[in-house]
């Protein structure tokens, strides 16, 4: 059963059409193979490869072992993330802990996906309210980049948002 923040995440990636599309850190791979319904074709990455492949038993999507979008080239419609945003060493565990404040992954994943967006693309990324969403409005800002939050959600102990990037 997918996680809630895949889930939620999920429900808004699915909105989305295009030629080219990427996620970055796919895990189980549950969004990039919903996102190959409305994009030509899907690209997924992840550092774990046992997750990758996993996913290569789903077929449909072209799978990169590499950090973040580091490996790619090219210029993508949508990239998709559900970066890890628990605070802690992502050399702990990579799938939950996004870096000492949590958002460290987070910033990593947005800035590795700016080379490979295309003018009109856009990033789909969840950001949990125990981010400090100052930080990264400021970092949005640096980057030049519009916020549009798309969609909240309220768990037990934190909200998620649903936040579009665009140029
Ligand atoms: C919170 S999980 C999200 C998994 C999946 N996208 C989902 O929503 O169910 C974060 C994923 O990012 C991957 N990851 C962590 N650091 C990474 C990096 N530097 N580059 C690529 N993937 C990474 C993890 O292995 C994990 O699969």
């Amino acid at each position: 059963m997918p996680a809630e923040d895949t889930l939620f995440l999920l429900q808004y990636a699915k909105k989305y059409r295009g030629i080219w599309a990427l996620e970055i850190g796919t895990g189980s791979g549950t969004i990039a193979q919903a996102l190959i319904a409305n994009f030509r074709n899907v690209v997924a990455t992840d550092i774990d490869l046992g997750s990758l492949e996993y996913c290569r038993r789903k077929g449909g999507m072209m799978l990169v072992c590499c950090d973040a979008a580091s490996a790619l080239y090219g210029k993508f419609d949508l990239v998709v993330t559900n970066p890890p945003y628990l605070p802690g060493n992502p050399e702990d565990d990579a799938a939950v802990h996004g870096g000492p404040t949590g958002m460290e992954t987070t910033m990593h994943f947005i800035e590795s996906a700016l080379p490979v967006l295309s003018d009109k693309g856009r990033i789909l990324v969840v950001v949990s309210s125990l981010a400090d969403m100052d930080t990264l409005d400021k970092f949005f800002q640096k980057k030049n980049l519009k916020k549009r939050v798309v969609g909240k959600k309220m768990l037990f102990y934190e909200r998620l948002y649903a936040i579009e990037l665009t140029f």
